[in-house]
């Protein structure tokens, strides 16, 4: 192509060309409790580790004198920090006969639980660690929030560490009710618990014979029974428009429409639909750098659109299908949220929001609820949101924006609020509100809900 178009083509996708399925899961919970260790111990026990690494790691750990752990095989891969936590999502892989996994380790710390709303939000199933010594500490319950406000709905709950316990069946069940009822109540009804030593390998891909009295399956059997939830690519087609380029050869006016696919899949002739403006076309070709053009493309990729009619869309729309459902369009919305800004977020200050490809200021225009995240108490009255609170809010921007809701299409659902150029929040649209929609009215809908499934929970 004779322009100076450049359009990063993501070929990520191209490049796992294997016809084997990859599930990507996120291990969660509180510092220390031990979620590095598991993923260690998957990791050398599926024989998934790069040959002669888990020796070095061994005879390195003999050299310094320091007791061997599985977490290290870790950090080793991701060559981490010396100080022994997690600081990173890191990223890591391990393979069995049904299929490959990819793993998110998120930071147990509460300084790192933007890395942890990274990791999760990319997982399509999460395993939540907790200690059995130590018991359920805040971090498991604000993990566990978090899961399900990004609408993660497989999740398991591992008990570790029962070895220094005595592997006692009661110290487990304790964990298990409490923990199973706090989950309940935030929408993730169910979850299967396992009660685990990563130390000593118990219940991870073997049963163990320490814990005759648990009949459910290993860590690895639980694994391998999740589900590949439903592809992005079967979702309905949502492109959030990036940049629009011009071909500059040949006083040619054609516009390309560039940005990466969300979710659901086009081809050329497809009718699209942008959001907010409501414009109309039709696909004429799909464009790539350095790339054929391609019949049709799907989620995942990055791309141009050339179309057929000239319209003037600009950065921030929404690209949609036509003959699909249409996003929600509004300035005005409810939310759920959570708030990690060092200072509170208050009335009447302008921040900034990253919903969709919209990138647009915001207020908060009235406090419904706010929840301490680590116990999920009221706080009662609070017309602020303290660090570390969940919340449940109105929102307006400064301009209409094209979304989806929570339970509908949940990556356009998603938004990030960035205070003094640092992600401050991050939360999901449940309600989008029209300027008839009153306050007074809102909280008399918010009666009519119970707690779990209306106020908080989508
Ligand atoms: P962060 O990444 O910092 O949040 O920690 P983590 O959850 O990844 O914990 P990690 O796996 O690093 O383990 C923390 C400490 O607990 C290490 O010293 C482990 O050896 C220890 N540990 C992990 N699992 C077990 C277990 O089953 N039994 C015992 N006794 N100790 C364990
Ligand atoms: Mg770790």
């Amino acid at each position: 192509m004779t322009t100076e178009l450049d359009i990063p083509i993501l070929e990520e996708r191209l490049a796992v060309t294997s016809d084997r399925e990859q599930i990507s899961i996120a291990f969660v919970g509180h510092v220390d409790h031990g979620k590095s260790s598991v993923i260690g111990r998957l990791l050398a026990e599926t024989g998934s580790l790069p040959s002669g690494k888990l020796e070095q790691v061994k005879a390195h750990c003999e050299r310094n004198a320091r007791p061997f752990e599985y977490a290290f095989l870790l950090d080793a891969l991701k060559a981490e920090q010396s100080q022994g936590i997690t600081i990173d999502a890191a990223r890591c892989f391990f393979h069995t006969e049904k299929r490959d996994y990819m793993v998110n380790d998120a930071p147990g710390h509460v300084e790192f639980l933007k890395n942890m709303v990274t990791g999760a939000a990319r997982a399509e199933a999460a395993l939540l660690v907790i200690d059995a010594e130590e018991g359920i500490r805040e971090n498991s319950k604000r993990h566990g929030y978090i899961l399900s406000m990004l609408g993660l709905r497989q999740v398991a709950v591992l008990v570790n560490k029962m070895d220094l316990v005595g592997y006692d069946q009661s110290v487990y069940a304790a964990i298990r009710d409490e923990f199973a009822a706090f989950l309940a109540n935030i929408g993730v009804p169910g979850p299967a618990f396992i009660p685990i030593s990563a130390r000593m390998g118990e219940n991870i891909t073997e049963r163990s014979e320490a814990m005759p009295w648990f009949d459910g399956m290993t860590v690895l059997d639980q694994i391998e029974s999740f589900e590949k939830p439903r592809g992005d690519a079967e979702r309905p087609f949502r492109m959030p428009v990036q940049d629009i380029y011009r071909f500059s050869a040949d006083n040619d006016d054609r516009r390309i429409v560039a940005g990466m696919i969300e979710t659901g899949s086009v081809e050329a002739g497809t009718h699209v639909t942008f959001h907010p403006s409501g414009k109309q076309s039709a696909i004429k070709s799909i464009e790539g750098f350095n790339a054929p053009q391609r019949p049709s493309v799907e989620a995942g990729y990055s791309v141009g659109f050339t179309l057929a009619d000239q319209v003037f869309v600009r950065p921030g729309e929404t690209m949609c299908r036509t003959d699909e459902p249409a996003p929600r369009v509004a300035s005005r919305f409810r939310a759920n949220m959570f708030w990690m800004g060092h200072s509170p977020m208050i009335r009447g200050r302008r921040y900034k929001l990253k919903l969709s490809a919209a990138c647009v200021g915001v207020e908060l225009a009235e406090v419904i609820t706010v929840l301490d995240a680590s116990d999920l108490t009221s706080v009662q009255g609070s017309q602020e949101i303290e660090r570390h609170d969940v919340a449940e809010v109105v929102l307006e921007a400064t301009h209409p924006v094209a979304f989806d809701l929570s339970g509908e299409v949940e990556k356009t659902s998603r938004f990030v609020i960035v205070d003094d150029y640092e992600i401050a929040a991050c939360g999901t649209v449940v309600e989008d509100l029209h300027d008839g929609t009153s306050l007074l009215d809102l909280r008399v809908r918010e009666r009519e809900y119970t707690w779990a499934k209306g106020s908080v929970v989508k």
